[in-house]
């Protein structure tokens, strides 16, 4: 049996770079007061306050110095935050806890975001927190999860309530996959028919795509955010210091827009949004007219959402369509491109000349190294980390999330004991043995990948309550691996820490899979 460590004592996932524990406790009363050392830091203040309110304990938040001899928490931005190569806010804090007082400080918002996480985990459901001192800071700068609200939709709230329980792990990011061929789902103003067609579709599949024949549900199925809920997901995520990514996937993937704009598209057929999961086979065409189409609903996503990454998907785009119509060939060759891949290539080439304008960075799916990697894109390796380890031999930036370790739409148990998934295997003790950064990269290049994410592809998860279960515990797994270094990381430890993470998730009435 391994010896206990510090770590272990307490209820932190993930665990922390440093800890000492001290003597004593902090006790919270019906005095408590949270004080901020500088006006923007009043919003974390009574974000820390909702939680501890949720947790049991009242306290008044305050801008002005506190009354002494009262419990008190004080936040307070402080010191030069470490420039990271690739942009990234300091992210690392410092929390200390004395009988008296608590204090919490970082040289940046994002620090102070994340220490509060710390202290909202360590306060738990208890009335004391054990004196302590924790300085800590995250191994990597991307740690994300993904959803899919395409192939099902979820609520407005629901979508808020993720990007809060994700926060509660330390992550950073969300992957807001907001298109597919099975329904579009973000309002754009200057092409209405995306919301009113786009996102609906007539039917759903029952039961699994390989199951044939194929049965249908015959109900009408659809739903979209407005403008105003998208902008009030991102203040939303903003005051938890988490930047969305905002993803339009193109050229493929787009069956539901372009039955709603059939211009958009290769053939004279009538389409809808698809029933069935699995790939259409219909793409975007690539003439003048759909890359300005492109570029519009760009334009409106970077309206929304103001952070530096916008995705454009890119994958499993199937090129029967462009290597049939005789204008895309005409078109082809008058590029003077030699394949569909270099044309799929110079259409991602032109979205990130586009998102670039606008000082932003376009992501896309490792397919878009296929015909030729687009200036200043950051490749998401999924179909295997064979994609980030050749994009960062381009010097191109990585986000490593190979299915066979990040995809939470696989199974997480044995098959007979579990709901309905895709299908594939991957369980808690493999995500978190999953070392985000491969070591086929060179040392000098292992900089370039800047951490990992969870997807959660839903297809197979018709409702919330199930992408809850799909994502946690997992999550939690991934999160510590993208947080903690390597020899910070122990799965006997993980396992002793679980139980406390899982009764707040209790407490908050995550349906996470036990
Ligand atoms: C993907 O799973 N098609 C990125």
């Amino acid at each position: 049996m391994k010896k206990m460590t510090e770590i272990d004592k307490l209820p932190l996932i993930p665990g922390v770079e440093k800890i000492f524990l001290k003597e004593g406790f902090f006790s919270f009363t019906a005095d408590s007061v949270i004080t901020v050392n500088d006006p923007v830091l009043l919003e974390k203040g009574l974000l820390l306050g909702e939680y501890l309110k949720k947790a049991g304990h009242s306290c008044t938040v305050a801008s002005a110095g506190p009354a002494p001899g009262v419990s008190t928490i004080i936040l307070s931005l402080a010191g030069e935050g470490k420039e990271h190569e690739m942009g990234f806010p300091d992210e690392s804090y410092t929390l200390s806890v004395e009988e008296e007082s608590i204090n919490l400080t970082a040289p940046t918002r994002a620090g102070i975001a994340r220490g509060i996480q710390t202290l909202r985990q360590l306060a738990g459901t208890g009335n004391t927190i054990p004196a302590l001192r924790i300085e800590d800071s995250p191994r990597l700068p991307w740690r994300g999860m993904h959803l899919d609200v395409s192939r099902h939709f979820f609520e407005k709230k629901e979508v808020l309530r993720f990007i809060d329980t994700i926060a509660l792990f330390r992550f950073n990011k969300f992957h807001f996959h907001l298109t597919d061929d099975q329904g579009w789902r973000a309002e754009i103003k200057k092409y209405p028919r995306l919301t009113e067609v786009s996102s609906q579709r007539s039917s759903t599949l029952i039961g699994h795509y390989n199951d044939k024949p194929h049965r249908f549900d015959d109900t009408p199925y659809g739903g979209f955010y407005t403008r105003k809920d998208m902008e009030e997901i991102v203040e939303y995520a903003r005051v938890r210091e988490i930047d969305i990514i905002p993803e339009i996937d193109m050229p493929g993937h787009m069956q539901a827009a372009i039955s709603a704009y059939p211009e958009l598209g290769c053939t004279d057929m009538t389409l809808a949004p698809r029933c069935t999961w699995g790939i259409s086979q219909h793409i975007l065409n690539p003439q003048e007219s759909t890359l300005n189409f492109m570029r519009d609903v760009l334009d409106e996503i970077m309206d929304i959402f103001p952070y530096t990454f916008i995705h454009v998907g890119g994958d499993e785009a199937h090129k029967y369509e462009w290597e049939e119509q005789r204008s895309v060939q005409d078109r082809m060759a008058k590029l003077g491109l030699e394949s569909e891949e270099e044309l799929q290539s110079w259409f991602i080439s032109r979205m990130g000349e586009h998102v670039r304008r606008r000082d932003r960075r376009m992501i896309g799916w490792d397919e878009i190294l296929e015909g030729g990697l687009a200036d200043g894109a950051i490749v998401m390796s999924w179909r295997s980390e064979e994609g980030g380890i050749e994009a960062a031999r381009l010097g191109a930036p990585v986000i490593n999330c190979p299915c066979q370790r990040t995809y939470f739409d696989y199974y997480q148990g044995p098959k007979d004991k579990e709901p309905l998934t895709i299908g594939g295997l991957l369980t808690l003790e493999q995500v978190y043995r999953f070392e985000p950064v491969p070591d086929e990269i060179p040392e000098s290049k292992k900089y370039l990948v800047m951490g990992s994410q969870g997807q959660l592809w839903s297809e197979y998860m018709p409702d919330f309550s199930r992408v809850e279960y799909m994502a946690f515990p997992r999550a939690l797994a991934l999160a510590e691996t993208l947080w903690c270094r390597p020899e910070e990381k122990n799965w006997e430890s993980f396992l002793n820490r679980l139980p406390a993470a899982e009764s707040l998730l209790d407490s908050l009435g995550v349906n996470y899979r036990r």
